[in-house]
């Protein structure tokens, strides 16, 4: 069947994440492959807004598909928030002959897709973040090389902490969600795991469980906490006062996001940037990429950028079960 647009455009917006490129290969060459042409927007909608356009063929995503980072690059774009900036982006979107528009990113570019389809430019949302806070899909691109990633810096810190019979404090990245931390404080087998949905700062708790935990004859203490809590610098600080077991804390920021893709996040964003040209192949616009119950599905903008997100309580559960 011919596919019911003739040009697409793709781009990654807000923060990168490992398996975007896999993501962008795959829409460019699912689209070719359907008798589409496909150009490259750099730095989000702010390369949309300064018509930073290019063609892209098949060769132009070679050699992509294990390199960490993006490929387009990524930008956070204020103007684009306003109705003038969302006007211009469909305008230029049409001057350059692009039907459709793929956006790789987090629930604050769906928004800004969303405000292109109902411009009239066909957009389809493909979930990238590390943070995995998307709502309508169980899976996220880069998820899994940053807990990855995560798992092997802390791992280290373990190996020093337990060296010292120190307590160490480790920060992760979340934005205000605690998949991160929750996934590794359970590879880590961390004794205290802060989650931003869940914690209720009461740091006498955190301060018992170190002074218990060092009378059941433990060497070290993990606290794995989520950049939504923040703060570990100051916390450490009050909890060798408050304990006097020695305290550090080291909070892992960028590199979390870097690196290559593991084969988890290369495959899933092979198949969801594939999905999304083939959605937009159909004529389909306003539509978000996700994966549930073992299926590549896809939702409504405005109904996906809706639904809420709630930490698996049991996974929460056995957490604390194991950390004993
Ligand atoms: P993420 O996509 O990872 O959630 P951001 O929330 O930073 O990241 O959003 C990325 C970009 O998407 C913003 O810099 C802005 O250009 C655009 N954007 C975010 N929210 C809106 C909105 N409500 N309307 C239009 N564009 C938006
Ligand atoms: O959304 C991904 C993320 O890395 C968050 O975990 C973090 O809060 C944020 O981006 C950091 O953004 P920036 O790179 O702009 O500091």
């Amino acid at each position: 069947m011919a596919a019911k647009i003739k040009t697409i455009g793709v781009l990654t917006s807000g923060g990168d994440a490992p398996g975007m490129n896999a993501a962008i290969r795959a829409v460019v060459r699912k689209a070719i492959g359907l008798g589409m042409n496909v150009k490259g927007i750099y730095q989000g909608y702010k390369g949309l807004l300064n018509e930073e356009i290019v063609d892209l063929t098949a060769r132009d995503v070679a050699d992509t598909i294990s390199k960490g980072g993006t490929l387009l690059y990524t930008a956070r774009c204020s103007e684009f928030r306003t109705e003038e900036g969302q006007n211009l982006g469909a305008e230029i979107c049409r001057k350059h002959g692009i039907e459709g528009l793929v956006v790789i990113g987090g629930d604050g570019s769906f928004a800004g897709a969303q405000k292109l389809a109902a411009r009239g430019i066909n957009t389809i949302g493909v979930p990238g973040t590390i943070d995995l806070d998307i709502a309508c899909t169980e899976y996220t691109i880069g998820f899994d090389t940053a807990v990855n990633t995560a798992m092997e810096a802390i791992d280290k810190v373990r190996d020093t902490s337990t060296s010292h019979e120190r307590c160490s404090i480790i920060e992760v990245m979340g934005r205000n969600a605690g998949y991160i931390a929750l996934w590794c404080g359970i590879a880590n087998g961390a004794e205290d795991i802060l989650l931003p949905e869940l914690y209720d700062y009461d740091e006498q708790k955190l301060i018992n469980n170190i002074i218990g935990n060092r009378k059941r004859g433990k060497k070290h203490h993990i606290i794995i906490n989520a950049e939504g809590i923040g703060h570990s610098s100051s916390m450490a600080r009050r909890i060798e006062a408050a304990t006097g077991v020695e305290t550090r804390a080291t909070i892992l920021g960028h590199m979390q996001r870097g690196g290559s893709p593991t084969c988890k996040d290369r495959v899933y964003a092979s198949m969801m940037g594939a999905y999304a040209a083939d959605l937009l192949a159909e004529g389909k616009s306003n539509r978000v990429v996700g994966y549930r119950n073992g299926e590549y599905v896809d939702f409504d903008i405005d109904e996906a950028l809706a639904m809420q997100k709630n930490l698996p309580d049991y996974m929460v559960r056995v957490s604390k079960a194991l950390s004993i």
